[in-house]
């Protein structure tokens, strides 16, 4: 199939950097075009105008908010005019179960079908090959759409019809936010009690307790290593994302609340360009000490 891809951030450019290295025919669009202009070496095209995706096959789109995505589908689809339109659009980015419904109606006034497919894993999690989807829409765009997003990872889940992927994604954010804000503060405890963060994160890895995610932020935690995965504002979205699907399905979340404020704080304190996990840092200011790298070479927990 003819593939189109817009959106070549953090995310898009290495979810797309799997779909040209795999061999598809694939052209790629991004507003900052000098991003995605290192994808040609793989084979994919890429185009300096949306226009020219809307007659793909299958059109990915991985941008930041619902706003965004309105503005790009909006663009590549009027662009298409008479020539044509896309079979179907997968839309990855994390967005609100209002917005991809009301893209699904958008989407489907022009004859369009839609999945709602957003992810879970950042940029080394997908050059490891362990990206996953969680999918919703019809089952026949997901059968179309599968192959390739094997591809990108190791697979995808269809949880049904409709937005219920959002949800399904919302959820998992909320709990990104919360773990690794327990897991700062757990980390800080360890080493005020006396113990490097090194050895304690080393025993909670092997532990029952130890997860893909605890282990491939540890070198974040240890050596103090905040370059950006996902920045504390795009999770501050997710979070609120939560708490208004809480809000809707009348269902309490008391420790998201907690966690949205302390990313607040975070975001007023001044760190909008660091990773998420520097928490840490304001974990450790709140506990009375300062941190150190401790210059320790800890597994990347990606690799097997
Ligand atoms: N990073 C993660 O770990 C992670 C994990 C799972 C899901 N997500 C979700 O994936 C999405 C992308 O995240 P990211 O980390 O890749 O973000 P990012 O690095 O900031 O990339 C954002 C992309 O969207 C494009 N974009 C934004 N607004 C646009 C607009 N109005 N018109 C055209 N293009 C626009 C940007 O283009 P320019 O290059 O021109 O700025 C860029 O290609 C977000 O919804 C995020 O919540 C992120």
């Amino acid at each position: 199939m003819k593939l189109g891809w817009i959106g070549t951030g953090r995310m898009g450019y290495a979810m797309a950097e799997r779909l040209a290295k795999g061999g598809c025919d694939l052209a790629v669009w991004n507003r900052t075009k000098a991003k995605a202009d290192p994808l040609a070496k793989y084979g994919a095209k890429v185009v300096n105008q949306l226009e020219e995706l809307s007659t793909k096959d299958i059109l990915f789109v991985m941008v930041s908010t619902y706003e965004d995505v309105k503005e790009v589908i909006g663009k590549a689809l009027a662009a298409g005019g008479n020539k044509g339109k896309p079979k179907l659009v997968v839309e990855c980015s994390s967005i609100s179960l209002e917005g991809s419904a009301e893209l699904r109606g958008i989407l489907s006034q022009k004859n369009v079908q839609y999945l709602a497919a957003p992810v879970s894993g950042n940029a080394k999690v997908i050059k490891a090959g362990k990206l996953t989807f969680v999918v919703s829409g019809p089952k026949a765009a997901y059968d179309m759409a599968r192959p390739y997003l094997d591809m990108m990872g190791t697979g995808s889940s269809y949880v049904g019809e409709g937005e219920l992927a959002r949800i399904a994604k919302i959820c998992h954010n909320v709990m990104l936010g919360v773990v690794i804000q327990n897991l700062c503060e757990i980390t800080i405890l360890a080493q005020k009690a006396g113990m490097p963060r090194h050895a304690f994160l080393d025993f909670l890895n092997k532990s029952v307790m130890g997860s893909m995610f605890t282990r491939y932020k540890t070198p974040a935690l240890v050596n103090l290593e905040f370059n950006v995965t996902f920045t504390p504002k795009l999770l501050r979205k997710d979070l609120d994302l939560g708490l208004d699907a809480g809000r809707e399905f009348e269902v309490p979340m008391p420790l998201t609340s907690l966690m949205r404020d302390l990313l607040q704080q975070m975001i007023g304190h001044g760190f909008t360009e660091q990773d998420f996990a520097a928490l840490l840092l304001m974990q450790a200011k709140a506990s009375g000490i300062e941190l150190k790298s401790e210059n320790q070479e800890v597994g990347d927990g990606l690799s097997s």
